[in-house]
């Protein structure tokens, strides 16, 4: 692949006509700061793949300005109208059968007949989305199985030289990528995310089906995913010496390393999460620690998808 010089930009109208030229342009969103194409172009969609280095199996998320946008893509059952009524824009994406005339590319969707779609809360991506005026597919924007990116020098951090721009937006809100439900006229569960189970559960009535198969529809659902180079280990009640310490509540004064949160909030632990496993991993590094022990985090809110993001973390890389 060529080497470009990726720019770090401030324009969303110069975003848009990058993206509606076909190049990969990265932005914000209040999850994480998506790997952006033009998901009508199935060559740029191609270079999504190339530039994350990404399996071709793993589907994206189509990310649209608008609900009206989004039924123009797929076909919207009583039940996922609801979901987007509540939940949209917001950090929730909706798997849906693809409708027939979808202009998406079937690569971005991995030749399935569902597609993944997503209306953002981030100001600054609407306004990207409505000025390219098509859908716009964006995974997370770092290398396939690394950790997310919550800021513009996380994005230049993975993928300098393999993209046209990065569109500085800021830290994201939420830190946590979006919650994936697949919807037809009951919601399953695909990955947990920054939309708490219990605020979909509330609406529901119900709790949410989790899938049946042990078969891969999701990426974020591969053992090993989000993961720092350092190894890391959970649930350690207390500091281990010579090792790396990822907190979260009162910071043992034995410990070196990053809390997530001082107060035990699991909003500030969510949106500190990525950013903390990328400094802890530089500090490893650079010091020479093998190890990074992180304190247990409760399984409820948004601490069941920072479970989620840790485990994988944790676990052994292929
Ligand atoms: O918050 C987010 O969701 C971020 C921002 C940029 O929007 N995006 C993100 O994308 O996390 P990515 O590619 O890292 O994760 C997309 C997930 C993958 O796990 C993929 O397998 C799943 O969505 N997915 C996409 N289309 C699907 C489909 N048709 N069926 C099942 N899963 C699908
Ligand atoms: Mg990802």
């Amino acid at each position: 692949m060529d080497q470009l010089k990726t720019e770090l930009i401030t324009d969303v109208a110069q975003a848009a006509d990058l993206l509606c030229d076909g190049h990969l342009v990265a932005f914000a969103t209040e999850t994480v700061y998506g790997l952006g194409a033009d998901a009508t172009n199935g060559t740029a969609v191609a270079q999504i793949y190339a530039a994350k280095g990404r399996p071709q199996f793993n589907p994206l998320i189509m990310h649209v300005p608008s609900l009206e946008a989004a039924r123009s893509l797929a076909t919207f059952s009583p039940l996922a109208e609801k979901l987007a009524a509540a939940f949209w824009p917001g950090p929730l994406t909706l798997v849906l059968p693809r409708s027939t005339n979808c202009p998406v590319s079937t690569l971005a969707c991995a030749g399935l007949d569902t597609i993944a779609l997503r209306c953002p809360a981030h100001p600054q991506a609407r306004q990207l989305l409505t000025k390219a005026n098509r859908p716009i597919a964006a995974p997370s924007a770092n290398p396939s199985g690394a950790i997310s990116p919550t800021s513009a020098a996380h994005v230049l951090d993975g993928l300098s030289g393999k993209i046209a721009a990065v569109l500085e937006g800021g830290p994201c809100e939420v830190g946590l990528e979006s919650t994936i439900l697949s919807v037809t006229d009951t919601a399953t569960l695909l990955r947990p995310g920054g939309l708490t189970s219990e605020s979909i559960e509330a609406l529901l009535g119900h709790p949410l089906k989790t899938p049946q198969t042990a078969e891969i529809t999701a990426p974020g659902q591969l053992a090993s995913h989000y993961a720092p180079n350092t190894k890391l280990t959970l649930n350690a009640t207390k500091p281990i010496p010579g090792n790396l310490w990822l907190g979260f509540g009162s910071m043992p004064n034995t410990a070196t390393g990053l809390n997530l949160s001082q107060t035990s909030n699991l909003t500030e632990a969510a949106a500190n999460l990525f950013d903390h496993l990328r400094r802890l991993d530089a500090i490893a590094s650079k010091n020479g620690h093998s190890q990074i022990n992180a304190a247990p985090v409760p399984n409820t809110g948004l601490g069941l998808a920072i479970n989620d993001r840790l485990k994988r973390a944790a676990a052994p890389k292929p």
